[in-house]
């Protein structure tokens, strides 16, 4: 366990806690050579050894304080038995979706299949890069998820409005929660000391939506994280108000997307923030890019503040960069 945890916790620690969502990924060379190797990303989402040598790339290399477990939000439909396949440059491509199917897949079926996420965790959890640290295990939100199965592609800016007439939207849903519950439980048992929730299709909801699709299953999701005694950070990626989702949903920590304005975070929210800077700025030179990072620092010098970014790190990040980024966080007063 490490100070993630502590920061969420509200235990006193003396420097910011730091990681990236996708530190783990294409901008780092030692990746790039798994990858070129292992040309089916779900084969190596489902290789305990390797994903976990890919988790803890990062650490190798930078002072961070935690991994996030190498793995896919997609493995939840392609446990439910939908076809999955990562086709270049075109992102996730899923199946027609069966709800017959779905509907009918057994606990073991899913758990056999997500068996090698649970022995990834299980190793990493156990190894000495992973002392005083915390690795954080993840599921996609039900909406994100039900968007994936339905739209079977990446959305990018709009969802096809048919999404929201879908006749059996209870029954999905009600199976989606039941296999997120099973796949939190079993990344708990195996090691995973925080989870997170992806909700990053949630911009695409307008407000009226938010109860059904974004707060109904999100705090069943929540509430089931928290009575298992382990803490949660939501991102529900452009939701219009995180204030109003922090005080519906209760996470233990929140984090903000970059076009936010973080002062307004900062004077309404007072539970944990995590979050928030442009990952487009570590394209910048140094000065712009660790003047972006100060102004979240400043802002969110006076609260419980995790530093990461508002989205995934880009795969034309350079790692020095994130290097001169962490030095930079861990030495800020
Ligand atoms: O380092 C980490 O953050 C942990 C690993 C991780 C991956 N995906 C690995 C990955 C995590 C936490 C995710 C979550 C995920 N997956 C989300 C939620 C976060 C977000 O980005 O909004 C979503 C929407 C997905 C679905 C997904 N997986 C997409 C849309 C894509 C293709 C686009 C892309 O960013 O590459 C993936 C593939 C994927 N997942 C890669 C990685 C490292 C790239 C694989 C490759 O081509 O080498």
């Amino acid at each position: 366990m490490g100070i993630l945890k502590d920061c969420i916790n509200k235990k006193k620690i003396d420097s910011t806690p730091v990681w990236f969502m996708r530190q783990a990924g294409r901008y780092l060379p030692e990746f790039r050579e798994i990858r070129s190797k292992n040309t089916d990303f779900i084969n190596l989402c489902l290789n305990p050894e390797l994903s976990k040598e890919i988790t803890l790339q990062p650490l190798k290399r930078f002072k961070i304080d935690a991994a996030i477990i190498f793995s896919d939000i997609l493995l939840i439909p392609y446990a439910l038995g939908q076809e999955l396949k990562f086709v270049k440059n075109l992102g996730p491509q899923l199946g027609e979706l069966n709800i017959e199917r779905i509907i009918n897949t057994s606990d073991n079926e899913i758990q056999n299949k997500l068996n090698p996420v649970y022995q990834l965790i299980n190793i990493t959890s156990k190894d000495s890069t992973m002392n005083n640290k915390d690795l954080i295990g993840f599921i996609g939100a039900t909406w994100t998820l039900f968007v994936y199965m339905l739209n079977r592609t990446s959305p990018k800016k709009k969802v096809d409005e048919n999404i929201f007439n879908n006749p059996d939207q209870k029954k999905i849903f009600k199976k989606i929660i039941a296999t997120q519950k099973l796949h939190i439980k079993n990344q708990i048992d195996n090691g995973a000391s925080l989870i997170q929730i992806f909700d990053s299709w949630a911009g695409l909801l307008t407000e009226d939506k938010y109860e059904k699709y974004i707060y109904q299953p999100t705090i069943e999701l929540v509430e089931y994280v928290k009575s298992l005694g382990v803490e949660v950070i939501c991102f529900p990626r452009g939701i219009k108000s995180y204030k109003e989702f922090c005080d519906i949903v209760k996470p233990s920590a929140i984090n903000i997307d970059y076009e936010t304005d973080p002062k307004n975070i900062a004077d309404n929210i007072n539970i944990p923030i995590q979050g928030g800077m442009n990952p487009a700025h570590l394209l910048l030179e140094e000065d712009k890019m660790l003047r972006s990072a100060r102004n979240y620092l400043e802002i969110f010098r006076n609260h419980n503040y995790i530093f990461n970014l508002g989205h995934g790190v880009v795969p034309e990040t350079n790692p020095e960069t994130i290097k001169k980024l962490v030095d930079f966080v861990k030495g800020y007063k």
